[in-house]
């Protein structure tokens, strides 16, 4: 695990895991581009394919035939995960490619998943962002709960908004049966589950409160973790029509339900031309540095550093 004291409430965290509740969100987009924008500010930055069962960063960076990659760690053909890192044309710019992850490691074991969570904490690199699978995935739960840190993307669609509230709870139930451990976690669920029908691992609303009237204690300890997350919300392709304010809603609702503190940090404008930068395997925050868009990535870069572009570049 790396240095991250979540008590503290001027921690900020440099490893960013990267997930939302189902493909097309925009999390290869939203890494590699925020990535970009890192780099272009002197931030060392890594970006990490960890869509195990569908990576595609390097494509989406414009490096279709990577030499190495993740699955060369944890296939052990290279002893360290820093080996796999790739340098890219923009400086500061660094990955470690999917590229050749196949579809079996999608679901891998928890000794290999310890060894990738576990090596990627001890690498050295301002920023790490994390491109994740898609939906509540045992990968994904885990990269957002070993370092209590994470960015969740999700559209202005109620399907969407939906997934995301899924995930989040899988992520706040986790944290809950990591700190309370198994046997502790199934009891208490069972009791609570006795006491409310409604209240079964599957609605993990009720636990905190059961928790608290059980064993106040623990409530209190699981409590002021919850509230320590540093999580955040984009809501990405973001349209002229939509309501600029659903996400800070999420995040208040999520927050009553859930105890869960989440910040919203921001829209990212739906742009015709992110199609073509795609296709064309060109930056899109370079190409159009001017766009509302790219406005809007630098705004989510600010809440994720602390600092403005403008500080950044000066230092
Ligand atoms: N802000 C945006 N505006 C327009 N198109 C976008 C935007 N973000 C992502 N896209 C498009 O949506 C699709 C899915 O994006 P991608 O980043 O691959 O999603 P994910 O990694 O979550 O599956 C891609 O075709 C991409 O070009
Ligand atoms: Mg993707």
């Amino acid at each position: 695990m790396n240095s991250t004291n979540p008590y503290s409430s001027d921690f900020m965290p440099h490893i960013w895991p990267i997930g939302g509740g189902k493909g097309g969100t925009g999390k290869s987009f939203l890494t590699s581009n925020m990535g970009i924008l890192l780099a272009r500010q002197g931030f060392k930055t890594l970006l990490i394919d960890a869509d195990l069962g569908a990576p595609n960063l390097h494509t989406i960076v414009g490096l279709p035939n990577p030499a190495i990659s993740l699955s060369d760690f944890l296939n052990k053909r290279v002893p360290t995960l820093q080996e796999t890192v790739l340098e890219m044309p923009i400086h500061n710019l660094f990955l470690i490619s999917g590229a050749k992850n196949k579809l079996d490691i999608a679901n891998l074991a928890h000794e290999q998943k310890m060894k990738v969570l576990r090596a990627v904490s001890r690498l050295d690199y301002d920023y790490i962002l994390l491109d994740l699978g898609t939906g509540t995935s045992f990968n994904t739960i885990d990269f957002f709960t070993i370092w209590d840190s994470g960015i969740f993307v999700c559209n202005p669609e109620p399907t969407s908004i939906e997934n995301i509230y899924r995930l989040i709870r899988s992520v706040y139930a986790r944290k809950i049966r990591q700190v309370l451990k198994i046997d502790r976690f199934r009891s208490l669920a069972e009791k609570a589950e006795a006491q409310n029908p409604d209240a079964t691992i599957h609605h993990p609303e009720y636990l905190l409160d059961m928790l608290k009237t059980i064993d106040p204690e623990q409530g209190a300890k699981i409590e002021r973790i919850l509230k320590s997350f540093q999580f955040k919300l984009v809501l990405n392709q973001v349209r002229r029509q939509d309501n600029p304010k659903i996400g800070a809603l999420v995040c208040k609702i999520v927050e009553k339900h859930l105890g869960m503190r989440i910040q919203f940090i921001g829209n990212v404008s739906f742009d015709e031309r992110v199609h073509e930068a795609v296709c064309r395997k060109e930056s899109f925050v370079d190409q159009y540095s001017y766009s509302q868009a790219t406005l809007d990535l630098k705004v989510i870069i600010k809440a994720i550093t602390g600092v403005t572009e403008e500080q950044a570049v000066a230092s």
